[in-house]
């Protein structure tokens, strides 16, 4: 029985939230293994439409069991709140549905206050993060100080790690000027919230090592993309997180069988949210008109996407570092009525061509994109179910990325409708 994980490829906001939907409704688990509540993925099911941020997407269907790794780091009053959420729109939530791993890390107040003073303080530097409090939480994760889902479970332990934290981060409130932290407000706050988090506290890895030897499909949930990567991303304007697929295992406490595919999302065209390089960019009417007829505006934080065209080279790169074995390509739609476009196929930085994603990011702000023409379509993709029904230049147009990318299309996405896709294999029968 195949494993999949689902990446995104290039900067999030691929299009993930139906596709993870589509293989979500064909798995037994459903387990987010990175990331936060700074991703947001939107589920149309039955007309009802859910929009999630930190819960696996299998939580909207009956009968998955949904998993939260140790490789996310939680808001547990952000977590609160969309269990009420999703509770109120009729969807059951129970520690039988849902499993928190008692190794995650928590994201507090403080990891906000302090994203949020950061990035005012940076001026032209700043990431652009969604200030949900990633970066910080995550800081304190590897520096052995963060309080996890675990320690909600005793007072004693709460209150030294509480202390601790809180003395760290009061030398760093009191440099900024800043007013500093009372630990015992800290304490009761995350006392008052436990009830809310506790119950679904569970041994995660050894659940879903059950579940592999009873031969139950797992779907690993991935946030953000490749090039969002603290590693192999546009660092420093990244996350604080390995988006690439390992993460699935490492962020769930399993080991390199449990994964059997990788599906990299990966839009027709470019988008990004907050700073940092972007070669493709399109700072003009073809810019404005991709983010117009693709919505490009956050799920999560309603930011405008800076929005251009596919960059195979970034995407090439994404599929190597990020271990995907076929792509699911989405919003060809959005493509559909453009005379002419352009695909990325290499860039010329200091005078000379090169094929790779470098990783200095001077060089990452300074090359210059490399483009191939490619013959429009003026006919509608919007809703195709199968090859016949696309205009030939569209076939042409994929079946060209195909072959820069040096990776075949699993899925073709046509529209948010869930059945409007081109099924050309599927990563469960791998
Ligand atoms: P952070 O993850 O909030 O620290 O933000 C770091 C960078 O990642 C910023 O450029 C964000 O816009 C971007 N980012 C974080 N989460 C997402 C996402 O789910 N989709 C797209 N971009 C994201």
């Amino acid at each position: 029985m195949a494993n999949v994980a689902v990446i995104g490829s290039q900067w999030g906001d691929e299009g993930k939230g139906k596709i993870v939907d589509w293989l979500s409704s064909r798995s037994d688990v459903v387990v987010r293994f990175q990331g936060g509540h700074n991703a947001g993925h939107t589920l149309v099911i039955d007309g009802v439409t859910y929009k999630l941020s930190l819960l696996p997407s299998g939580i909207v269907r009956g009968g998955k069991i949904s998993i939260i790794g140790n490789g996310v780091v939680i808001d547990p009053w952000a977590l609160a709140k969309e269990i009420q959420y999703i509770t109120d729109l009729g969807i059951m939530v129970s520690p039988e549905s849902l499993k928190i791993a008692e190794n995650a890390t928590l994201i507090l107040p403080l990891h906000q206050r302090l994203d949020s003073l950061r990035e005012g303080l940076s001026g032209d530097d700043k990431i652009g993060t969604t200030k949900r409090g990633i970066g910080p939480a995550y800081e304190d994760k590897v520096g052995r100080r963060a309080i996890r889902v675990t320690d909600l479970a005793n007072e004693k332990t709460l209150v030294n790690k509480v202390n601790k934290l809180v003395n760290h981060h009061n030398i760093v409130l009191r440099g900024m000027g800043e007013k500093e932290l009372n630990p015992s407000d800290v304490l009761k706050e995350l006392i008052a919230i436990t009830d809310k988090i506790l119950p679904y506290m569970a041994r995660v890895s050894i659940i879903l090592s059950e579940a592999r030897k009873a031969g139950k499909r797992i779907l690993f949930e991935g946030a953000q993309g490749v090039m969002l990567d603290v590693d192999h991303g546009t660092y420093p304007f990244v996350t604080s997180s390995n988006t690439i697929s390992p993460t699935a295992l490492s962020g769930v406490g399993q080991n390199l069988k449990a994964l059997n595919f990788v599906l990299g999302i990966t839009k027709a065209y470019t988008t990004r949210v907050g700073e940092g390089p972007f070669p493709t960019e399109q700072e003009n009417e073809t810019g404005e008109e991709l983010g117009k007829k693709g919505h490009e505006f956050g799920t999560n934080t309603g930011r405008k996407r800076r929005c251009g065209w596919i960059d195979t080279v970034m995407v090439r790169h994404a599929i190597e570092v990020g271990g995907i074995d076929g792509i699911a390509l989405t919003k060809l739609d959005v493509l559909d009525g453009f005379e002419t476009i352009k695909i990325c196929v290499g860039y010329k930085l200091n005078g000379k061509v090169i094929d790779y994603f470098p990783i200095a990011s001077e060089d990452q702000f300074n090359v210059i994109p490399i483009y191939e023409d490619i013959k429009g379509w003026s006919d509608s993709t919007y809703g195709a179910r199968s090859w016949n029904e696309l205009p030939a230049e569209a076939i042409k147009y994929v079946k060209r990325l195909e072959e820069l990318i040096g990776c075949s299309v699993s899925l073709l996405s046509t529209s948010p409708e869930r059945d409007d896709t081109i099924l050309v294999k599927d990563p469960f029968e791998d």
